[in-house]
């Protein structure tokens, strides 16, 4: 990682404009001492002090009037003038590239005219330029510390400026302003997201510290009313074989005995409060799966178990409605489409389309509740970064690229690449197989022509609708199963002819949707990401000073008391993949968990 003190675009600028300012101010000065000298009549001096005085007088109107409006912009900014709810919305890694793969996937698969849009599409407000203080690509601590604290920060931070300090959020500073705040997420509500508007380390993968902060144990108490997605081995002890935390303590226990949350963790109980049948007691954490929500493509299969992300957004959305009826103030609402992120890793574009129109969806479920509602409401939605460099179009061939892409390839897969890699693992396992490399060249020709079967019969056919698969595939697939992940995504995607050019994120600037409503006008157009995080304030009239006084006084305090012990693990700097971490963590999860 490169230095966190890498001063930003935004200051250079700057420095350029305040040389450039004094230079002109220079020229003004040697020409006002020139006048004086060559001025000799007593007309000219008299003209003189007089010019001299009406500059005086209108420099100082100017200043009155500059003071007046600023004091007046703040004013109307600061006090909003009723009760307001804000939706916020993240399309984890969804570059512009994503937009267009699925507007026509869902052109081609439900027969639309080219003209047909998304929702999203029709509500385009502007793009974001989305670098961190550490690099050029960003990763999603940095993205959502710029929508949290609106300021930029190193790769990794967790509402944690760039000198270790925290930085409030605006989720906090609502809470304490009186909103009603909630988080609704498909992957870990521990994942960097949802942690950087209600938690602050100093590195994304300190969890186990997240998720207590997130029910209430932290210098702000509790901060966060409701709660949906996944992630529920954060808050299980290290006891039980579910858990994922670095310690023994019971989170779900420490959130209903001492913090008053209410929990639920399947289906069967979120339903109970479907279409307002029952009011959702808050606080409230629904805690879904152990790890992430499997990619919808899947999920479509297991509806049974897992609610989906638009389901989970019409619940938190009426909840949070219904428990500000008699308030002044609205609600805060952070909804993430969190594995269109996960897709673009894995470069898989059949399970991307598909988490993109539930997060599109989930769009027009949060506007047909704006403009339902009583109160005043506004839906900003944007990215963090794009992942994946997607590329809707990929030259197979040397001989001149065809200007095509084929959709009707994505439409005929059933099951993520994710889901069938666990699949092949979970049949290696089941057939006393180990998925090292080294096990699979010592198997006989007769095993691995079995093995070669299954791969081909239950997974390529039956799961990616793929009926053409090369015996080089094949024998990639059953030689390296360890990342057949990577090899069904790429069968996918070489037949689509989509184009991937890395893992990780990329740079390109991303979308922002909105609504439209008061102060989005901010947003419009080509915008940094830490305005996204200013325009949040300022439309809740809510300021993160004091949140961030009492933050940095608490570890302060604590500092103190651990003073001379060695280096804070936030003082980690290094860069960890977090996607190979991700991986590290489903892959010893999930063969269990299917
Ligand atoms: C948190 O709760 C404690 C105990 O009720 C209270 O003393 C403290 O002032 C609270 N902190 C904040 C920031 O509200
Ligand atoms: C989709 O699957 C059907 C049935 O197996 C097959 O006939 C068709 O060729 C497939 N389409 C593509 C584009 O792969
Ligand atoms: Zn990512």
């Amino acid at each position: 990682m490169a230095s966190a003190t890498t001063p930003l675009l935004a200051d250079d600028r700057r420095n350029v404009d305040d040389s450039r300012m004094s230079d002109s101010e220079d020229e003004a000065l040697r020409g006002q001492s020139a006048a004086t000298h060559s001025g000799r009549s007593l007309y000219l001096r008299l003209r003189e002090v007089l010019l001299f005085v009406w500059a005086l007088l209108a420099t100082a109107g100017i200043l009155i009037l500059a003071v007046w409006i600023s004091h007046h912009q703040q004013t109307s900014f600061q006090k909003p003038s009723g009760k307001r709810n804000l939706v916020f919305m993240v399309s984890d890694g969804m570059g512009p590239a994503s937009l267009s793969l699925t507007r026509s996937f869902r052109q081609h698969v439900e027969g639309l005219e080219y003209g047909d849009t998304l929702t999203l599409d029709k509500h385009f407000w502007g793009s974001s330029r989305t670098r961190s203080s550490s690099s050029l690509v960003t990763d999603s601590a940095a993205g959502a510390t710029a929508f949290g604290c609106a300021k930029k920060s190193y790769n990794g931070a967790i509402a944690m400026l760039p000198d270790h300090t925290p930085c409030g959020t605006v989720l906090e500073a609502a809470k304490r302003a009186g909103y009603m705040t909630g988080l609704v997420v498909t992957t870990d509500i521990t994942d960097a997201t949802p942690a950087c508007f209600s938690s602050h380390v100093g590195y994304r993968l300190e969890e186990s510290s997240i998720a207590l902060q997130q029910i209430g144990k932290g210098a702000l108490n509790r901060t966060v009313d409701l709660m949906f997605g996944g992630g529920r081995c954060h808050f299980l002890p290290s006891s039980d074989p579910r858990s994922c935390r670095e310690d023994d303590v019971d989170v779900v226990k420490i959130a209903t005995e001492e913090f008053g949350w209410n929990y639920i963790s399947d289906r069967p109980a979120f339903d109970e409060f479907w279409e307002g049948q029952k009011d959702v007691p808050l606080p409230m954490m629904g805690l879904f799966a152990d790890h992430d929500i499997p990619f919808e493509l899947d999920r479509r299969n297991m509806n049974d178990i897992y609610p989906s992300l638009s389901e989970m957004a019409k619940t938190a959305l009426r909840t949070l409605e219904k428990a500000t009826e008699g308030s002044e103030k609205g609600f805060f609402l952070m909804i993430e489409g969190s594995r269109i992120d996960h897709a673009g890793h894995g470069n898989d574009p059949a399970a991307q389309v598909r988490e993109v129109l539930e997060y599109d969806k989930t769009v027009a479920a949060v506007l047909e509740f704006l403009d339902e509602s009583s109160a005043e409401g506004v839906m900003v939605a944007t990215s963090d970064h794009e992942t994946g460099g997607l590329s809707v179009a990929k030259q197979l061939h040397a001989d001149y690229p065809q200007y095509l892409w084929y959709p009707a390839v994505l439409a005929n897969a059933s099951s993520s690449s994710e889901y069938l890699a666990i699949k092949l693992l979970q049949h290696l396992a089941d057939n006393s197989l180990s998925s090292a490399e080294a096990d699979m060249a010592s198997l006989s020709e007769d095993e691995l022509a079995h093995l070669k079967k299954y791969i081909n019969d239950e997974l390529v056919v039956k799961g990616l609708g793929i009926i053409d698969a090369t015996p080089e595939e094949l024998n990639t697939l059953v030689l390296y199963p360890a990342i057949s992940q990577y090899s069904f995504a790429q069968m996918i995607s070489n037949r689509a002819q989509i184009g991937w050019s890395t893992h990780g994120h990329s740079a390109v600037d991303v979308n922002i949707y909105s609504s439209g409503g008061p102060g989005t006008d901010a947003i419009r157009g080509n915008v940094e990401n830490t305005q996204i995080g200013e325009f949040l304030q300022h439309y809740l009239g809510v300021d993160t000073q004091e949140v961030t006084r009492i933050l940095k006084a608490d570890k302060e305090s604590k500092a103190k008391v651990t003073a001379g012990e060695p280096v804070l693990q936030s003082e980690r700097v290094e860069e960890v993949d977090h996607w190979v971490a991700h991986e590290a963590q489903v892959g010893l999860a999930a063969v269990s968990a299917l």
